[in-house]
C-alpha cells in the first residue's frame, strides 16, 4: 500500500467543508478590508528564501524542501508565502500600483520539521500583506484583521503578544550588547542558545528552555536598546490597537524566526491548542523588497496556520450528502428520472440518481447509508400523476409534489 507522505494529510468530506466555509469567511472579510487575491508558485528559486528569510534561520537552514530541477537549478517548495509576495511585487512592479498595495494569499505551505499535532510538513496558511505603508495605522490595522477573523472563527482565548525589534540602525548595537552581556554566562546556556549566539544571537531570547531563562531574563532588554524613531513606531502602534478596543500583550523577548521583520513583531496564542500553540504570526519587514532587488517600500503581514485554526474551531453541525436521493421503479421510468435529476439540480438541489431499479424498501435503506436527507421515489403513479414522492428520511414523512416543489421544499432548509 501507498501512504501518504510523513507530515502530509488527505482532506475529506465533510471536514473539508470546515476548510471551505473557513476560506469563504476569509476572503469576505479580507475583501472588506481592502485586499486583492494573489496566487504565487509553489516553486521558487532557493534563492528568494536565503535573501528573503535569512539562511541563519531554523526555516531555511534546516526545514526547506530544496532540489535540483533536471537543468541543474536549485528549487525549493515554498515555506511561507511572504518571500513570493515580495518577489511577484518587485517582478512585476505591482509597488506602483496602489490597486495591489494590500494582497492576501490561501495555500499550502512545505517545511521540513518533526510532525506532531498542530504541526504537518505541507500546513497550509492564509496570510495578508501590506505593501508601502510604513504609517503604524496599517500594523495596528493588519492585526485587528487577524483579531476579526479569530473572532469570526469563534476561537476561545485568542491573545495577541506584540514586540517591536527595532531596525537596522538600533538593532546591531542591541544585539552587540546582548552577545557580550550573555558571553560571561554562555556555561548556563542550552546548546542551541549556545549556537544561536554565534549565528542569530537575536533568536536567544525567546528560547523555552527552563534553566536559560534566567541568563536571559537579566539579559538587555530589546525594548530599551529601541531607537527614538522606533520606539515611537511601536507606541503608536499599542495606541492605535487601545482605540481599536484590540488587547495585547507587550512580550519583549519575543523575536520570531524570521530575519525579515523590522519593527513590530506579533503572535496571536490560543490556549485551545497544545504546545504548537501559535495560530497567527507576523510583522514588519520594510526592507524586504529592497533586498530583493526592487524599492525601498514597507511592508507589513502575518500569516495563520489553518490546521490550527480549524483545531481550536468549533465543529460544524453534521451535513448531509447529497440532499436527495432520487430512486425509482418501472419500466420507462429510468428516462425520466434522469431528467428529472437534471431539472432539479438546475433549479440548485443536490441530487444523487439510483442507476439501478431497485424495490422502495431497498432504495431506502440505500439512502439511508449514503445519509441522504431526502429521498425522491419515482414509480409508474408518479411518473403518470407528475407528483413525485418526498421522504423526509429524518422524521419518516412523505408527500406527492410536483418537480419545483420538491425543489422548493428541500431548499427550505439551508444545507
Ligand atoms: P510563521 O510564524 O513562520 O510566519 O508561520 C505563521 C503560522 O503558520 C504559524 O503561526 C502557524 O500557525 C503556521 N505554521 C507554521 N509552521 C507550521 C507547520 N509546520 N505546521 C502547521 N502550521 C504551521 C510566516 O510564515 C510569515 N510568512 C508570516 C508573515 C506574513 N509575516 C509577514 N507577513
Amino acid at each position: 500500500m501507498i501512504t501518504a507522505v510523513k507530515g502530509t494529510q488527505d482532506l475529506l468530506f465533510p471536514e473539508v467543508r470546515r476548510w471551505q466555509q473557513l476560506e469563504a469567511a476569509a476572503r469576505g472579510l479580507f475583501e472588506r478590508y481592502g485586499f486583492g487575491e494573489i496566487r504565487t508558485p509553489l516553486l521558487e528559486p532557493t534563492e528568494l528564501f536565503v535573501r528573503g528569510i535569512g539562511d541563519e534561520t531554523d526555516i531555511v537552514a534546516k526545514e526547506m524542501y530544496t532540489f535540483q530541477d533536471r537543468k541543474g537549478r536549485s528549487l525549493t517548495l515554498r515555506p511561507e508565502n511572504t518571500a513570493g509576495v515580495a518577489r511577484a511585487v518587485v517582478e512585476h512592479r505591482l509597488h506602483d500600483s496602489p490597486q495591489h498595495a494590500r494582497l492576501y494569499y490561501i495555500g499550502p505551505q512545505f517545511r521540513y520539521e518533526r510532525p506532531q499535532k498542530g504541526r504537518y510538513r505541507q500546513f497550509h496558511q492564509m496570510g495578508i500583506e501590506i505593501l508601502g505603508e510604513g504609517a503604524p495605522g496599517a500594523d495596528a490595522e493588519g492585526i485587528a484583521v487577524a483579531v476579526d477573523l479569530l473572532d469570526a472563527a469563534g476561537i476561545p482565548a485568542a491573545t495577541v503578544q506584540l514586540n517591536s525589534v527595532g531596525c537596522a540602525e538600533c538593532r546591531p548595537p542591541y544585539v552587540a550588547l546582548l552577545k557580550a552581556s550573555l558571553a560571561p554566562r554562555v556555561s548556563e546556556l542550552c546548546g542551541d542558545c549556545r549556537r544561536r549566539l554565534e549565528t542569530n544571537p537575536l533568536r536567544t531570547l525567546d528560547c523555552k528552555v527552563p534553566s536559560c531563562q534566567p541568563v536571559l531574563d537579566a539579559a538587555p532588554r530589546l525594548d530599551e536598546g529601541l531607537c527614538a524613531a522606533c520606539a515611537d513606531h511601536h507606541r503608536a502602534v499599542r495606541e492605535i490597537l487601545d482605540l481599536l478596543r484590540i488587547s495585547y500583550r507587550v512580550r519583549p523577548r519575543m523575536v520570531r524566526g524570521l530575519d525579515y521583520y523590522v519593527r513590530t513583531v506579533f503572535e496571536v496564542t490560543s490556549e485551545a491548542l497544545g504546545a504548537q500553540d501559535a495560530l497567527v504570526g507576523g510583522g514588519r519587514y520594510d526592507g524586504l523588497l529592497r533586498a530583493l532587488g526592487g524599492p525601498d517600500a514597507a511592508g507589513f503581514g502575518w500569516a495563520l496556520g489553518m490546521e490550527r485554526l480549524l483545531m481550536a474551531m468549533p465543529p460544524l453541525p453534521g451535513e448531509r450528502l447529497p440532499r436527495v436521493y432520487l430512486a425509482w421503479s418501472g419500466a420507462g421510468t429510468y428516462a425520466r428520472v434522469l431528467l428529472l435529476a437534471r431539472e432539479l439540480r438546475a433549479m440548485g438541489v443536490a441530487v444523487l440518481v439510483e442507476h439501478q431499479e431497485r424495490s422502495f424498501k431497498s432504495a431506502l435503506k440505500r439512502a439511508d447509508r449514503l445519509n441522504a436527507r431526502w429521498a425522491l421515489l419515482v414509480g409508474e403513479e408518479e411518473l403518470e400523476s407528475e407528483l413525485y414522492t418526498l421522504k423526509d428520511l429524518a422524521s419518516g414523512g412523505q408527500q406527492a409534489l410536483a418537480a419545483a416543489d420538491v425543489a422548493a421544499r428541500v431548499r427550505e432548509e439551508a444545507p
